[in-house]
């Protein structure tokens, strides 16, 4: 007689980023224990009828802005992650704009501490990369991050952005320790200088903010950067890329064999210039949402590699904050962990790409470029039994009345949606079960820094870093 195990799923289609096949699928401690046919898997002490769903790795979404310590008004650890568990959402990695900002061993160890003690779902934690931080990168490393946050530009939480000189040496501190630097790639002094002068001008309508930030904004950012991380061996991923323009000098960067990779979001693949009218400041994010013709480049670089994934740039605010008449005074940012799966696999369902696509974009990527693989991102045998499953044939319309989040403002509400998660497993554990939080899940999510193996560096051009010339050891 086999061991029992904790949990079978019957009848399910199970998707990889190479097929989609029917199976059962056994859980055991935690990981997954077999997959095969009905009557092969070893009893159980609890089944779950999956016939007519889908069972997909759960989605790593790589950028969530979850607000903990600072803004209860506008998200905390246990609504974000939440909101993460109803989206299908299994790992999240936090960004570090948070008050305070997490950018030493102190206010890491703090957040460390809050995340562990509510988190639903599985997290890493950011920490910001700029001139007050270089320095404390061991610490934080130590400390236990995913990986650093690097702003180029303003954006919520005004954390300053770092001239070239101090992004060259930070990106030298971190390459030769193997960390990913995440990239809010928008030059701050080209768009700086627009703001100021439509303000002057006396612009305060919604698309003024479009017309601060033009996709140059971006394009010279990447650019700049890719020559940064060329230079200095550096791990770099650009965050919500937004603009067709952007992905010349990512493509071109991939090709010189920089270690260089790309997500996008739903609100740059769904929304365009018209939303300004229709939803007002509320669809004030940064990057921009811009003009249509930017939407179908960005999906055929998904579909071929060029963007790596999708994550969602989840960046809630209370209402007030997003209502304001002067489109400059209205915080940047929206929700969208929860409505990622299901917005993107209704555009699925249409056909604009395959499953097998959305699975390698929502979790088969994130979790190899962040060294997570094959513990997280697959249904594999042995890996963490971290699943979503849904159903790709439920109509229903987004509500923001309705979401997790504690930010009920989003241009996603009214759309209407042709697929929804019905279950959340994190380890083995179900988060949201018949699209009921599971309360006793609160305190379970753990942070994934321990278990990453991120490849072997290769810092460049180390004769000449800002250590070995005031060392002496250089040139
Ligand atoms: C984000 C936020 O609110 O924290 N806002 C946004 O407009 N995207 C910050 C960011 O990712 O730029
Ligand atoms: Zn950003």
């Amino acid at each position: 007689m086999a061991e029992t195990v904790d949990l079978v799923i019957h009848g399910g289609t199970i998707v990889s980023p190479d097929a989609s096949y029917r199976a059962s699928i056994a859980i055991k401690d935690g990981l997954i224990h077999a997959i095969g046919a009905a009557d092969a898997m070893p009893p159980a002490k609890e089944t779950l009828d999956a016939t007519g769903l889908h069972i997909l790795p759960g989605a790593i979404d790589v950028h969530v802005h979850f607000r903990d310590p600072g803004y209860p008004q506008k998200e905390d650890f246990a609504s974000g992650t939440a909101a993460a568990a109803f989206g299908g959402v299994t790992c999240v990695f936090d960004m570090p704009n948070t008050l305070p900002t997490i950018n030493n061993a102190e206010s890491l160890a703090d957040k460390h501490k809050i995340a562990s003690a509510k988190a639903y779902v599985d997290y890493g934690l950011y920490a910001v990369l700029g001139d007050d931080s270089i320095a404390h990168v061991p610490a934080l490393i130590e400390g236990g991050v995913i990986g650093f946050k690097l702003y180029m530009g303003n954006t919520f939480g005004r954390i300053p952005s770092p001239s070239t000189g101090a992004m060259l040496e930070a990106f030298e501190v971190v390459a030769p320790t193997g960390k990913r630097i995440s990239l809010h790639a928008e030059t701050n002094s080209i768009m700086e200088r627009r703001e100021a002068r439509l303000r002057a001008a006396g612009r305060t309508e919604p698309i003024a903010h479009l017309a601060a930030r033009p996709a140059v904004v971006a394009v010279e950012a990447v650019e700049r950067a890719a020559t940064l991380a060329e230079w200095t061996g550096a791990r770099i991923h650009v965050l919500h890329i937004s603009s067709a323009a952007e992905l010349r000098p990512l493509a071109e960067a991939k090709a010189r064999g920089v270690e260089i990779t790309g997500e996008t979001c739903p609100q740059y693949l769904l929304l365009d210039e018209t939303d300004y009218d229709k939803f007002g400041g509320v669809v004030r994010v940064n990057p921009p949402v811009r003009e249509k013709p930017n939407q179908q480049p960005i999906w055929d670089a998904l579909v071929d590699g060029t963007i790596d994934m999708i994550a969602t740039d989840h960046a809630p605010h209370a209402p007030e904050e997003k209502t304001r008449p002067d489109i400059w005074t209205v915080d940047c940012g929206f929700p969208g962990v929860e409505t990622q799966m299901p917005l993107m696999l209704t555009e699925i369902n249409k056909g604009r790409a395959t499953i097998q696509d959305y699975v390698r974009w929502s979790a088969d990527a994130p979790a190899k470029i962040w060294g997570l693989y094959p513990r997280k991102g697959t249904l594999t045998v042995g890996s963490d039994a971290d699943i979503a499953i849904v159903d790709l044939n439920r109509e229903w319309t987004v509500d923001d009345a309705l979401i997790q989040s504690t930010s009920r403002i989003s241009p996603w509400h009214g759309r209407k949606a042709t697929a929804l998660p019905i279950h959340t497993i994190v380890r083995g554990r179900f988060v949201m079960k018949d699209r009921i939080l599971q309360e006793d899940a609160r305190g379970t999510g753990r942070s994934v820094h321990a278990i990453q193996q991120m490849p072997k560096p290769a810092p460049r051009n180390t004769d000449s870093t800002m250590q070995a010339i005031t060392s002496n050891t250089g040139r």
